[in-house]
């Protein structure tokens, strides 16, 4: 298949691509959250535009893989998506694998993002390592540590002053400790989150 990949340079491939976004996750919080407006894409497009990228056939938008830098040494990807026209051919893997070259020439020493289900599967054979965060506007972090007796704390934080959470370190999602967050603390949500070292060239 004669697809080419590409880096997001102009505001009309933007425009493209996050037509694409929205198209795929139509319905979905995603396309609501602030992190991934147009006008953050467009922002972080002058700097790292070679961290935003496409796969276009025909001029057509078939797949995304937009990348941000958080700080000075990780980058959180996502949106990822192929057309399902095109899936299982390899395009998603090549996007995520030319960005993890490109994010290596940026000192960027992790890559991580957080999955839908049906993707967890997709992640972990790129070498990804899974891990569970669990999120709750209303409980403590306390209260969602005291459910956990079996997992290894990845790590806590109050993210925006407001959201605690809790990351425990499992490489296999399980389904039944998520149900059981859900149901102890209504309002927390839980998902598998997946990380990646990646090496440094000089
Ligand atoms: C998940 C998604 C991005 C995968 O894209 P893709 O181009 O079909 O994936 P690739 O063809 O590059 O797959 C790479 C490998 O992962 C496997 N794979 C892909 N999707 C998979 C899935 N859902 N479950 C299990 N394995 C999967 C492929 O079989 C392939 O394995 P191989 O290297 O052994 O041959 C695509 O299905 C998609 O856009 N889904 C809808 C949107 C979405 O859920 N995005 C993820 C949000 S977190």
């Amino acid at each position: 298949m004669n697809y080419l990949i590409k880096d997001i340079l102009s505001k009309q491939q933007l425009e493209k691509a996050f037509a694409f976004f929205k198209m795929i996750f139509i319905g979905m919080p995603v396309v609501d959250n602030p992190e991934y407006s147009f006008e953050k894409w467009e922002e972080r497009m002058k700097n790292h535009g070679d961290l935003m990228l496409y796969a276009s056939l025909d001029s057509e938008v078939i797949g995304i893989v937009f990348g941000r830098i958080n700080n000075n040494h990780s980058i959180t990807i996502g949106p990822v998506a192929v057309h399902e026209n095109y899936s299982r051919i390899g395009i998603a893997k090549e996007m995520i694998l030319l960005l993890e070259e490109r994010a290596k020439h940026y000192g960027i020493h992790s890559i991580s993002l957080g999955a839908v289900e049906s993707a967890e599967r997709f992640y972990s054979k790129l070498g990804y390592k899974g891990s569970l965060l669990i999120q709750s506007q209303i409980h403590s972090i306390e209260q969602l540590l005291s459910l956990n007796n079996k997992y290894k704390v990845e790590f806590t934080n109050i993210y925006d002053g407001k959201v605690s959470q809790v990351c425990l370190e499992l490489t296999e999602p399980d389904r039944d400790l998520q149900k059981e967050y859900e149901a102890v603390f209504p309002g927390c949500y839980t998902q598998m989150m997946y990380c990646k070292n990646i090496g440094i060239t000089s």
